[in-house]
């Protein structure tokens, strides 16, 4: 959806990034810039900025950027129209919603608070007569009072319409129920409740709204758990269980399980950085929304063929957000649930401190694989664990891993770190090839670092770079650029970015790449731009800017002479194909 150039415009001015920004960030003024500790990835020296005069931030870290309405959407999780709702919101601004979006988005509400009166039914229910039963499982589970409040654990009774009459009378219509999820549409056009005699989660999103909920039989029968299907504010792919409780967390890490109960438990046992998955496997977008909170997660699935196979997957997923993993075995339950009440918290407190790193858990894995009492199997798995060996970055942990795979398999340590520095030099020898294959092609070297975006024409990227950059600084520059064009970049993104902003100058807005339109741009692609911006600094240099316009105008033109002779040579095919026709 698009909002209108005039709105966005005054939005921006009046959400200052430093504004916004700082009231996550403790930001110190360096010049004309301002740095801080970068709220998206760990680190302990400052390496976030953030532009006031430019009104965008860049981290020199991870490279994230933007400006002040991404930051929004990074900061909270917000999608761009919601991120736009908040900055509106924050600056007392009324959203011209245009109608096909305020619909969805009213329905959502609509939702929302519905799945909320639904989640009170439930918890009334749990603490009603007819709630006996489930309270005699909560109690059996050994949950607590605490805990199934913190949660607003309920009950579905057993009956066909127990929440559909109780939500009509709060004045919801047949409809809401089944889009909601929290009903099925019978054969003869009735309705019932989809869940019934089942122990009720609900599944609560960063922002706090009720989206879901996972229902458990209190006996054996089946499905043991019934989830809510995908709804318009329910997708299992971008939600992970008790997320928003875990935000709060102090732990600084996050214990990933595999259920619910799981989760739950170890809250209750103070553990209050557990989340769980919603009954499906992990996600990017999981591991993207956890890298968001920590950097470091422990996984803690099933020990069994199924969650072994997960683990892998999670941590392959995980490892790409750039957050540590480690993987937590339990010896004598099948998890952390029942571990917690078999062992206790302390028990569990050491497993944790224990908990494996991935390469501990990969050599395992690994030695698994192969029976070592046999020699061509040893010689196998010594190939193997060396090569994981030498993947390591750090002489000491390539030192420490290898001695370890080493015992496994009964060799000498070192014999093993002989066959480790083998490999690790094989390594290195074919990132040096990589790396000159590089440096023969300086162009390489200017790439953006975003792989969604490339210049196919180095030296006219730079300079569109460069007039992108000075356009933010000193916008009246626009008024020299008469008959240039996006079209005429090399680079499609920095093009549209030029289009975008020109548009905002003869709007007579102010050209920002805040405003710019985030369903038009990516945040990688927002990021590069943010990058962009940032690279120049104080007075524009006025010959040099001449210079940028016309590097971009000849390589404009060159690459059209380029074409030129395909398009005559597609004209002639053209014109004999019609000869040839008629
Ligand atoms: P308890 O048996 O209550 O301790 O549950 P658990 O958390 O140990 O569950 P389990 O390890 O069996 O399953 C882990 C997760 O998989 C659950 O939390 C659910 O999200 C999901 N799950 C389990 N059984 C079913 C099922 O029958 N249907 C569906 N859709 N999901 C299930
Ligand atoms: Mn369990």
């Amino acid at each position: 959806m698009a909002f209108p150039a005039s709105f966005l415009d005054e939005l921006v001015q009046r959400n200052p990034i430093e504004e916004v920004v700082g009231s996550y960030v403790s930001l110190t003024r360096r010049g004309s810039n301002m740095f801080g500790l970068c709220p998206f990835h760990s680190e302990k020296t400052a390496s976030f900025s953030v532009a006031p005069d430019k009104g965008i931030y860049y981290c020199f870290g991870c490279h994230k950027g933007g400006g002040v309405i991404n930051f929004v959407m990074e900061v909270e999780s917000l999608d761009y129209p919601d991120a736009v709702r908040h900055l509106a919101k924050r600056a007392g601004m009324t959203v011209p919603e245009d109608q096909h979006h305020a619909s969805t988005y009213k329905r959502q509400e609509r939702l929302w608070k519905l799945c909320r009166d639904a989640a009170r039914y439930f918890h009334t229910c749990l603490s009603e007569p007819v709630g006996a039963e489930a309270r005699a499982y909560i109690e059996k589970r050994a949950l607590s009072r605490g805990t199934v409040t913190r949660f607003g654990l309920g009950f579905a009774p057993d009956s066909w319409s127990g929440l559909i009459d109780a939500m009509a009378k709060l004045g919801y219509e047949k409809q809401d129920l089944i889009d909601a999820g929290l009903a099925v549409k019978g054969q003869k056009g009735g309705i019932y409740d989809r869940f019934r005699n089942r122990l009720m989660f609900p599944i609560i999103d960063l922002r706090g709204n009720v989206i879901g909920f996972g229902g458990r039989v209190m006996d054996d029968s089946t499905p043991k758990y019934l989830n809510s299907p995908e709804t318009i504010i329910f997708n299992k792919r971008k939600n992970l269980f008790a997320l928003n409780v875990v935000k709060k967390s102090k732990q600084g890490f996050i214990i990933l399980t595999e259920g619910y109960m799981d989760a739950i438990a170890l809250h209750q046992y103070g553990f209050d950085c557990a989340v769980a998955s919603l009954g499906t496997s992990l996600t990017e977008d999981h591991a993207n929304l956890i890298a968001k909170y920590t950097d470091k997660v422990v996984l803690t699935f099933d020990g069994d063929q199924a969650g072994q196979n997960a683990t892998q997957r999670a941590i392959s997923i995980l490892e790409k957000t750039g957050v540590q993993v480690k993987v937590l075995r339990m010896q004598g339950a099948k998890d952390p649930d029942e571990f917690l009440k078999k062992y206790g918290a302390d028990r569990f407190r050491l497993l944790l401190e224990r908990s494996e790193n991935h390469i501990e858990y990969r050599l395992l894995s690994l030695q698994s694989q192969y029976d070592l009492q046999q020699d061509d199997q040893r010689v196998a798995f010594l190939k193997a664990a060396s090569e994981l060996v030498a993947s390591l970055n750090s002489a000491v942990e390539r030192e420490i891993y290898g001695a370890r795979a080493a015992e496994a398999a009964g060799i000498t340590s070192d014999a093993m770190k002989l066959e480790v520095n083998r490999a690790f030099k094989r390594r290195m020898a074919q990132t040096r090839k990589k790396e000159q294959r590089q440096a023969l092609q300086p162009a390489a070297q200017q790439q953006p670092k975003a792989r969604s975006i490339h210049y196919d024409n180095i030296k006219s990227a730079m300079a569109e770079e460069r007039l992108l950059s000075a356009l933010v600084r000193e916008p009246a520059l626009f008024a020299s650029l008469q008959g240039l064009s996006g079209g005429m970049f090399s680079s499609s993104l920095l093009g549209r970015a030029y289009d975008a902003l020109q548009s905002m100058y003869l709007q007579h807005l102010t050209p920002n790449l805040s405003a710019l339109d985030g369903a038009s741009f990516s945040s990688e692609e927002m990021a590069h731009l943010s990058m962009v911006a940032g690279k120049g600094d104080g007075p524009v240099n006025h010959a040099a800017f001449d210079d940028y316009v016309s590097t971009i105008r000849a390589e404009f033109a060159r690459a059209q002479s380029q074409q030129q002779p395909d398009l005559m040579a597609m004209r002639e095919r053209l014109r004999q194909q019609k000869g040839y026709g008629g």
